[in-house]
């Protein structure tokens, strides 16, 4: 089923990734900088799935063949290669089809112990899916959702945070990176604060996991998320970590095949985690991609990664702060290799355009994150975001693009 995994990089390292992205190789003068949307495919990946499809193929978990026990075994392996990436067991990791998915399985399924009265705390630093589906339980619930305000600078306010804990927290929802800005929240004294109160910890890893391989047994959440898509992979698989001893006491919050015990009309019961939280076919050959992923993601040079993601980032905002009418976001927090921007005198809208016009994709708009762009007073923004294939080549000229544009703006 697989295809040769490339052998670790040495040096040159943003242009020997770069080749092995056949997108990237196919349009030479794209500058692709929306990497926190999505990120491009190696070809490694898609020639796993391709050979998955080609030669092992067939659902999981139900059938008595051959093929059908390949399928399940190249699926189960994509389980304990997921648990091993994250340092957690195989039977705490759930396979959904995103983030979101994943969010709305904890909002649901442990969410439905919660009491009117009982307490949410959501960061503002939080995409909409990190804050939607816990406004919907607070609907259905009688929970209160409680937000966590941000300082000056676009970080936590940690002070208010203390604050807002309390013996009806429950849970603390908070990001790893923020998407919009990139701000990474101080997660370890926010963790420790709110198990210290009792609470339970959920933390959104969509943007984290792109930059440095989250070790779950350090970080200690209670419950952690993230896509596929934003890590090299396929669209349509994501993945919830859930604590073993949580996920067994949870209750099922989709019905379907494969996550049952036992059926009949009397009632039926229910199969252990994961599958009681996988009804239906899963996404199979997405979970298979999702492992090539990691695979080769575990190629690259940790290290080199980091220092090649810093640097990018490093010469993009020192350039963008030589323009004049720039505003960088939350600028002065840590940050993943995100940087948003606000414009004195330009609509984000219209620079994105003149941008797309010289092949230079960044996003723009509030990028599902309205509380976080209302605490810089504007509704929408320009974001730039690096991945492991871009090239200083790619930050000057987004830079100059963005020069000139700003001039036929003013
Ligand atoms: N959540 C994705 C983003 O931040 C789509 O752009």
């Amino acid at each position: 089923m697989d295809s040769q995994c490339p052998a670790p990089f040495p040096a040159g390292f943003a242009d020997t990734v770069r080749s092995q992205f056949p997108l990237l190789q196919q349009n030479p003068d794209l500058v692709y900088l929306d990497s926190a949307a999505s990120s491009q495919k190696p070809q490694y990946v898609l020639d796993t799935e391709q050979a998955f499809y080609t030669s092992s193929y067939a659902n999981v978990h139900r059938g008595s063949y051959a093929l059908a026990s390949a399928a399940t075994e190249a699926f189960e392996n994509a389980r304990t290669a997921v648990a091993a990436f994250l340092n957690v067991a195989s039977d705490e990791i759930v396979f959904t089809r995103g983030t979101t998915e994943a969010i709305n399985l904890v909002a649901h399924s442990w969410g439905s112990t919660l009491r009117p009265g009982d307490e949410i705390l959501v960061s503002t630093l939080e995409h909409h899916a990190n804050i939607v589906p816990w406004q919907l339980l607070a609907q259905r619930s009688g929970a209160v959702i409680r937000p966590i305000p941000l300082d000056q600078a676009g970080q936590i306010d940690l002070a208010a945070f203390h604050s807002l804990l309390g013996p009806r927290t429950r849970l603390l929802a908070i990001t790893q990176a923020a998407n919009a800005t990139g701000t990474r929240p101080p997660l370890a004294a926010m963790i420790a604060a709110a198990h210290a109160a009792g609470a339970l910890v959920l933390v959104d890893g969509a943007q984290g996991v792109a930059h440095g391989k989250p070790d779950l047994a350090a970080l200690g959440a209670d419950f952690y998320a993230f896509s596929g898509h934003k890590l090299f992979g396929p669209t349509g698989i994501g993945v919830l970590f859930g604590r073993r001893d949580l996920l067994a006491h949870m209750p099922p919050w989709q019905g379907g095949g494969e996550m049952i015990a036992s059926v009949s009309f009397a009632g039926s019961s229910f199969a252990a985690p994961p599958q009681r939280f996988e009804a239906g076919t899963p996404p199979i050959a997405q979970a298979v991609g999702l492992a090539a992923a990691l695979r080769w993601l575990g190629t690259l040079d940790a290290d080199a990664l980091a220092a090649h993601e810093a640097f990018l980032h490093s010469r993009l905002e020192h350039g963008l702060q030589q323009l004049r009418g720039v505003r960088i976001l939350a600028g002065n927090t840590p940050r993943a290799p995100i940087t948003a921007l606000h414009f004195d005198k330009a609509h984000a809208f219209d620079v994105a355009q003149l941008l797309d016009a010289r092949q230079i994709a960044v996003r723009v708009g509030q990028h599902c994150a309205q509380p976080l762009l209302a605490h810089f007073g504007i509704s929408s923004s320009l974001r730039i975001s690096l991945a492991a294939y871009n090239t200083p080549d790619d930050v000057d000229r987004c830079l100059a693009a963005l020069d000139e544009t700003l001039d036929i703006l003013a």
